[in-house]
């Protein structure tokens, strides 16, 4: 029970020199216990979802498909039963995991035709998760960002207030500042200072709409700056930079390539540009970037015009596991734990949780598992964007078995015997990993393509 300096200090003043170079002492010696924080995403809550013994009756979400083993917990040609994401909630209130926020990149409506929702469902089910996530983590400050499906139609976001941006701001208002409250109103983004207990420093959390720049957002067509988000975001850095602040910016849409396409980014190129740009010039003051949306598990770093690494990306993979019938392989449902420096901020570590979704219905018992702690797996020293660059370096090798186990990973470990990625499917997945705008990600494709044919 007692320390030494504690029962020094029963001697009182006698002792106050001895009890001061204690105190310093302890001061000076341990690294203060790490911060924490979940990250969740892209739950797609499918209401119908229900056990049939007809499998195209199973969810709506397989649109007319066969489910493939329904169960409990779910189905991988279906969106999430409310089960699975009980269970999720659930094993993250019963973690005795310290975190000091989660962040919550959005979809949260199922993939079903446009035809089979409204606003008035897409509103009821961002409320309802709201809700359930409230009523596991009441104390827990959470931040959210918009998905693209978190509209209707889907994908279709506008450039000013309207009732789903009200009603989001409305439901989230317990975790937001009235200041982030009427950003959020007027155009789905907002910014606000996170005050850790424990730290000096504050943090400034940054959530993008970057579905105002996806590709299928025909509502933003032609814009050079929709909703002025761009704007803005440049005088937030700008602000944070002035103010000595550290930011995590959040989204959905992630900047960057779809590692699993060539040639072909989530936002529309121009968009994807002016971001990069913003963050290469601001990369100083943003400790972390976290984005959803791919459902699957993958990291970027952020170069500058010379090649140095300047910024850490994570797509977090979803909590759904659904794929469509075309897909051979989709992603086990996950969620994770970031850990960060709380004087600065810097990400330290990664843990990666998952559910078998094959094993929890067979079961009938969600046994939530750590699927592998960056660090350790990756053999890394921390999540910096050096070290990031490095670990990169090493995927590259070929024949690297690191890459194979990003790639499992990549999928949240999917059980697929044959799960391989040739040649190909490694340039892009390389490609995208280091290089996010057009110019380098060009060269990157037609350099490898070139080493490739010369082999
Ligand atoms: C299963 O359900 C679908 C859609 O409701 C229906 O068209 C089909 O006839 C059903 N199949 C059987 C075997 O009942
Ligand atoms: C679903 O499975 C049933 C039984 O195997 C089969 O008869 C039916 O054609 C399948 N439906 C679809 C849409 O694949
Ligand atoms: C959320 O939706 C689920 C599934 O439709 C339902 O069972 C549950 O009662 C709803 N919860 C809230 C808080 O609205
Ligand atoms: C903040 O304080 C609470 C209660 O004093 C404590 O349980 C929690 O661990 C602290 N958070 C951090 C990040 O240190
Ligand atoms: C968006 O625009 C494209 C091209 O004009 C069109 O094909 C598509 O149907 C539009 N989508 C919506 C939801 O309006
Ligand atoms: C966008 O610009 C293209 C050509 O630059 C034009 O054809 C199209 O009509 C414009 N669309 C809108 C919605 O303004
Ligand atoms: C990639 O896309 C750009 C335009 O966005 C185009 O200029 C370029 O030719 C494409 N490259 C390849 C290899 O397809
Ligand atoms: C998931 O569970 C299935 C069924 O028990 C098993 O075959 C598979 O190996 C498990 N996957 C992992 C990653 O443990
Ligand atoms: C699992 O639960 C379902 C529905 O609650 C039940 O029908 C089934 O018998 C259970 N299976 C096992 C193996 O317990
Ligand atoms: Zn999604
Ligand atoms: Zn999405």
């Amino acid at each position: 029970m007692a320390s030494p300096c504690l029962s020094l200090s029963l001697w009182g003043l006698l002792l106050l020199p001895l009890l001061l170079l204690c105190a310093l002492t302890l001061r000076a010696a341990p690294a203060p216990r790490p911060g924490e924080f979940w990250h969740i995403t892209d739950l797609h809550l499918d209401p119908s979802y229900h056990i049939s013994r007809n499998h195209t009756r199973v969810c709506a979400s397989s649109k007319g498909k066969n489910a493939s083993n329904p169960g409990l917990f779910g189905d991988f040609m279906c969106d999430s039963p409310y089960q699975l994401i009980l269970s999720a909630l659930q094993y993250i209130k019963d973690s005795d995991q310290q975190a000091s926020f989660m962040i919550w990149t959005g979809d949260s409506p199922p993939h079903v035709p446009v035809k089979e929702l409204s606003t008035k469902i897409v509103i009821d089910i961002i409320g309802n998760l709201t809700s359930t996530i409230r009523s596991f983590l009441p104390d827990l400050q959470v931040f959210p960002a918009l998905g693209n499906h978190d509209y209707w139609p889907q994908d279709q976001m506008p450039v000013s207030a309207n009732e789903v941006y009200n009603a989001a701001a409305n439901f989230w208002r317990p975790w937001l500042t009235d200041e982030a409250v009427n950003t959020l109103r007027k155009g789905g983004f907002y910014t606000q200072i996170f005050h850790p207990n424990s730290s000096a420093q504050p943090l400034r959390i940054i959530s993008l709409n970057t579905v105002l720049y996806y590709s299928p957002d025909n509502m933003t067509l032609n814009m050079t700056d929709p909703a002025n988000q761009f704007e803005w975001l440049e005088n937030v850095l700008e602000t944070a930079e002035q103010n000595m602040e550290k930011v995590y910016v959040i989204g959905h849409v992630p900047v960057g390539y779809l590692p699993y396409m060539r040639n072909i980014t989530a936002m529309r190129k121009h968009y994807n540009e002016r971001l990069i740009e913003i963050f290469r010039r601001h990369s100083s003051v943003i400790a972390g970037q976290f984005f959803g949306h791919t459902h699957r598990d993958s990291v970027m770093v952020l170069l500058d015009e010379k090649g140095k690494p300047i910024n850490s990306l994570f797509v977090a993979p979803a909590v759904t596991p659904v794929k469509d019938a075309w897909e051979a392989d989709t992603n086990n449902p996950g969620v994770r734990l970031f850990q960060y420096d709380p004087s600065s901020y810097s990400l330290l570590d990664l843990w990666q949780f998952y559910l078998n979704l094959t094993e929890a219905n067979m079961k009938n018992e969600s046994v939530w598992k750590l699927e592998y702690v960056m660090t350790k797996d990756y053999g890394m020293e921390d999540l910096m964007p050096e070290s990031l660059y490095e670990m990169t370096n090493r995927l590259s090798a070929p024949h690297s078995t690191l890459f194979q186990k990003y790639y499992y990973y990549y999928f949240v470990s999917y059980d697929d015997p044959h799960l391989f990625c040739a040649k190909h499917c490694k340039i892009s997945q390389l490609c995208a990993i280091k290089h996010l705008d057009l110019s380098s990600y060009i060269d990157c494709i037609e350099h490898e393509d070139k080493l490739q044919h010369g082999e």
